[in-house]
């Protein structure tokens, strides 16, 4: 097991997980396939503890933004089937063949950097899902034309095995869905249309963790699940009853001092806080270098003994302060070593991340995306560690 020296921790629970993949897998219909974002560490979770776990799961692809993190994936002995959501330029192409990684395909010079790749000694060819702009005007072909004429010459070319195609939805988090039926359709449009010419790709995706819940028949053949996979609903307006999904990640920390400050003590830096009479206060080892952001300052709240209390003063890069008046008594004051929920539960207590997400002006995704490499990540199994990732001892 690997060891960390300051007690702030990601703990992530591995049962969580296996529950909300399960959800989805209840939801969906028999045959829609899942895929597993693991993207940007995981949602911040620990990309390759959570791509095993996918993997053991039994998901059928995972996905990644850039062909780096697949290359971490499969440098971690992950053999499930890969796709890279994202671009992958020209010196890549030769490496994602090597090594199964599937890429998403829309450029023309990029097709031709495919073309012009030294053959394989085994005959292996790259693997390439279509990207279709249906609406979200990020990456993609745009309409039936352009892509059945891509296609069309995708397919020409020896090297290349066209597996899929795929579209992504800008608004499926929404209650009104008629912006998402649109992208349905239009998507719809070009799967007929390379249908009328014969062409036929074997797997075909459309939805989100979002479109999973709420519109599963627009998925077509695969949901590819984010957010959703780490216990997060992507929004308010998503029916939380069709899928029940349990939070995977808390933010734990402990107090490393405790004390009580004289009237009118300086909190932290700028004295942004004064304290009161005699307040209790606790340092926390945990700032905005580690994804705990300085913009939480005046805002964030912690739980200690299962009650909410507030940080004082301005988040510094490596830790914080929290007023503790409201929680122990003066028979049982809090002390040093007690453990403080930053995300997550304690006792009845809750800090979301979309809570935090409010006070930071974002969505839950960011806020755990941005937990870094600081925050060594402890995956719980049945209530006991079972992995302890600290990639700052061991990268
Ligand atoms: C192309 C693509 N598919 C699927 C997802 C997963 O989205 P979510 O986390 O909302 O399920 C993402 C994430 O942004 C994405 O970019």
């Amino acid at each position: 097991m690997e060891s960390y020296y300051r007690p702030t921790r990601a703990e992530i629970s591995l049962d969580a997980l296996r529950s909300n993949l399960e959800a989805y897998r209840r939801a969906l219909p028999k045959e829609t396939r899942m895929l597993a974002s693991v993207k940007a560490n995981a949602y911040g979770h620990g990309a390759v503890e959570i791509a095993k776990e996918a993997e053991a799961f039994g998901i059928d692809y995972l996905g990644v933004a850039f062909l780096d993190e697949a290359l971490q994936l499969r440098g971690a002995g992950i053999r499930a089937p890969i796709l890279v959501l994202g671009f992958v330029p020209a010196d890549g192409l030769e490496l994602a063949r090597d090594l199964d990684i599937t890429i998403t395909l829309f450029r023309e010079d990029i097709l031709e950097a495919i073309e012009a790749l030294p053959p394989h000694a085994e005959g292996k060819r790259l693997k390439a899902h279509i990207k279709v702009d249906t609406g979200m005007g990020r990456l993609g072909l745009l309409g039936a034309g352009e892509a059945a004429a891509f296609i069309g010459r995708a397919m020409r070319v020896p090297g290349l095995e066209l597996e899929g195609m795929f579209t992504h939805y800008a608004r499926a988090d929404e209650a009104d869905k008629s912006y998402t039926e649109l992208q349905y359709r239009r998507f719809g449009e070009v799967v007929k249309h390379l249908e009328s010419r014969g062409v036929r790709l074997p797997l075909i995706h459309a939805a989100n963790s979002a479109a999973g819940i709420d519109t599963p028949e627009w998925a077509c053949g695969m949901v590819r699940i984010g957010i959703g996979m780490y216990g997060l609903y992507p929004s308010e307006e998503v029916n939380r009853t069709r899928i029940a999904l349990e939070p995977v990640l808390s933010l734990k920390t402990e107090t490393v001092m405790v004390k009580n400050v004289p009237e009118g003590w300086g909190i932290s830096y700028g004295t942004r806080y004064f304290a009161k009479d005699g307040e209790r206060i606790g340092t926390l080892p945990i700032g905005y270098a580690d994804g705990f952001s300085r913009m939480l300052t005046g805002k964030a709240h912690a739980l200690v003994r299962g009650v909410k209390v507030p940080v004082r003063g301005t988040i510094c890069m490596d830790q914080c302060m929290i007023g503790l008046d409201d929680a122990g008594s003066p028979d049982s004051p809090v002390g040093c070593g007690e453990e403080v929920v930053l995300i997550g539960r304690q006792g009845d207590a809750v800090i979301t991340a979309d809570e935090v997400a409010a006070q930071l002006g974002t969505i839950h995704y960011e806020v755990t995306c941005m937990l870094n490499a600081r925050v060594p990540r402890v995956y719980k199994r049945s209530g006991q560690i079972a992995i302890v990732r600290n990639p700052i001892v061991r990268p």
